[in-house]
């Protein structure tokens, strides 16, 4: 890392099962092995400590989402690099991480895991899909909740028709050509 230097937040969004974590876990051995500085922040562990307690309504789904958001911020300007997997289903709210971000002078980079509901339903890794459709988990995304897509996200992975090493290989192609991998100062 540049001594001084902002990390960056590698934001993943999509529906449950696009492959966020997956990414993710993927992608944390690659920065690791490079020696580039790298925090966790995925939803479904967030929601067992950040956010134990909080359900899938609007509000909290904002309120978790915006926690995601604080404590990436507070990664990243001091030279954390973070990546969050959350659903993170609201365009407004994922624009709000952009700004707080921003304003810290750490790079956001909004990653669209954008495997289709099809795709993420057939799979139905949890189950959770078909006890959606069954009416025994109202509110679930891309069922009978909405999911926005990012308009204008820094990378889209058509996780549900591309290979995980595909997707692995444009995220960091995509850091690298951004100059995002710098690695930690050499202990004195
Ligand atoms: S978010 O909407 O607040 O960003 P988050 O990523 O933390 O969601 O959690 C999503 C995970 O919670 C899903 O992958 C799924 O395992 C589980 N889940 C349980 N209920 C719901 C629901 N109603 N909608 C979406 N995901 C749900």
């Amino acid at each position: 890392m540049v001594s001084g230097g902002k990390g960056f937040v590698l934001w993943f969004t999509g529906l449950s099962g696009a492959g966020k974590t997956t990414l993710t876990q993927a992608l944390v051995p690659v920065l690791c092995e490079r020696g580039v500085p790298i925090e966790v922040l995925d939803g479904d562990e967030v929601r067992l400590h950040l956010s134990k307690g909080l359900g899938f309504s609007r509000e909290d789904r904002d309120t978790n989402i915006l926690r995601i958001g604080f404590v990436a911020n507070l990664l990243a300007r001091n030279g954390v690099n973070v990546i969050s997997a959350a659903i993170s289903p609201y365009r407004s709210t994922r624009d709000a991480v952009r700004a707080m971000v921003e304003a810290s002078g750490a790079t956001f980079i909004e990653v669209h895991a954008a495997a289709t509901l099809a795709e993420c339903e057939s799979r139905d890794v949890k189950g959770l899909y078909s006890e959606a459709r069954a009416g025994r988990r109202p509110g679930f995304t891309g069922i009978d909740d909405p999911y926005e897509p990012p308009l204008e996200p820094e990378l889209t992975l058509p996780t549900g028709a591309e290979s995980l090493e595909a997707s692995l290989e444009r995220v960091v192609a995509y850091l690298e050509a951004e100059g995002l991998l710098r690695t930690l100062e050499p202990a004195r």
